[in-house]
């Protein structure tokens, strides 16, 4: 495996769907955040400012929304201000739609809105080219996984509607974590880095900027991931954390980029009651169409 390993550098989700969402789950048992401030850390910055047709419902269409925990914060902070809401989901992970579905069953207050379950990839979803628009399109750290960055940021951005907005969180590239990807890739990466997962924020506001697109960019939701697992040679859930961190397969395995990844790891972490806490910190860009 060792040698796959350079080869994979940024992978973990393209090539391994299916540990990268185990993986996902062990790296947010990791998180050092209450579930509900991560959530409200992205509801807040939904714009109070949406708009619909009168009487219609206000659409709203997630990218990779997951286990729908945050998506579910997002449309609370939406039916603050409009009656129905309709909400399309697109995650691929039937596990993450059934819970998903679950907390919907569950959470009486999201009663006003009509769910729209699409069990795909971004990509096979906007090959079925619809021609619904929304009021908001989002995706909370999905945009690592999508086989091409441009390519779903044009599409995301051809559904929403004039007027509408398309909010997007990603890892900072000034942060402990982003620096962490731009180093490894750096120093083990092959070819075109958009063709990984390793893309930051950065490389959303570029696309932007390239269309003369306006936004605002909220900077720094700060996250604490727990890496102590990540030290200790035979802990399986250290070698999947340290997987997520790095997006790429199997990383433990070659030794050369796992003492990289954990010389920097140890060199930019700190300690609290005996647990190594590194830090990721995301950004949220929220995009304005203009009408
Ligand atoms: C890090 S999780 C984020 C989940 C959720 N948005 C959140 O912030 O809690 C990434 C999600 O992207 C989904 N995903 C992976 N590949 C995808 C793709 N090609 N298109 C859309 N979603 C994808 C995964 O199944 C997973 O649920």
């Amino acid at each position: 495996m060792a040698g796959q390993v350079a080869l994979s550098v940024g992978m973990l989700s393209r090539r391994f769907p299916e540990r990268y969402v185990a993986a996902w789950q062990i790296a947010r048992a990791a998180l050092e955040i209450k579930r509900e401030d991560r959530q409200l850390s992205y509801a807040s910055k939904v714009p109070d400012s949406i708009q619909c047709e009168p009487g219609a419902a206000l659409r709203v269409l997630g990218i990779g929304s997951g286990s729908g925990e945050v998506d579910s914060a997002m449309l609370k902070k939406v039916l603050q201000r409009h009656k129905t809401v309709y909400n399309r989901v697109v995650e691929p992970s039937g596990e993450m739609l059934e819970r998903y579905k679950t907390l919907v069953r569950e959470d009486k207050s999201l009663g006003a809105v009509t769910f729209d379950w699409r069990q795909q990839t971004a990509e096979e979803y906007f090959q079925t080219k619809e021609d619904t628009k929304f009021h908001l399109v989002h995706a909370i750290q999905v945009l690592y996984n999508v086989e091409d960055h441009h390519a779903t940021l044009r599409n995301m951005w051809e559904q929403v509607e004039s007027g509408g907005y398309m909010l997007v969180a990603m890892e900072s590239d000034h942060s402990d974590l982003g620096k962490l990807h731009y180093k490894l890739w750096d120093e083990f990466g092959q070819g075109d880095r958009l063709k990984t997962s390793l893309r930051s924020s950065g490389d959303v506001k570029q696309w932007l900027d390239a269309r003369g697109i306006s936004y605002v960019t909220w900077e720094n939701i700060n996250v604490n991931f727990n890496v102590t697992e990540c030290f200790k040679e035979d802990s399986e859930a250290g070698k999947m954390l340290l997987d997520f961190l790095t997006l790429t397969p199997y990383v433990s395995s070659d030794t050369k980029i796992k003492s990289m990844v954990l010389d920097f790891i140890r060199c930019n972490s700190s300690l609290a009651d005996g647990k190594v806490i590194f830090k990721a910190s995301s950004d949220v860009v929220v995009a304005f169409r203009r009408k």
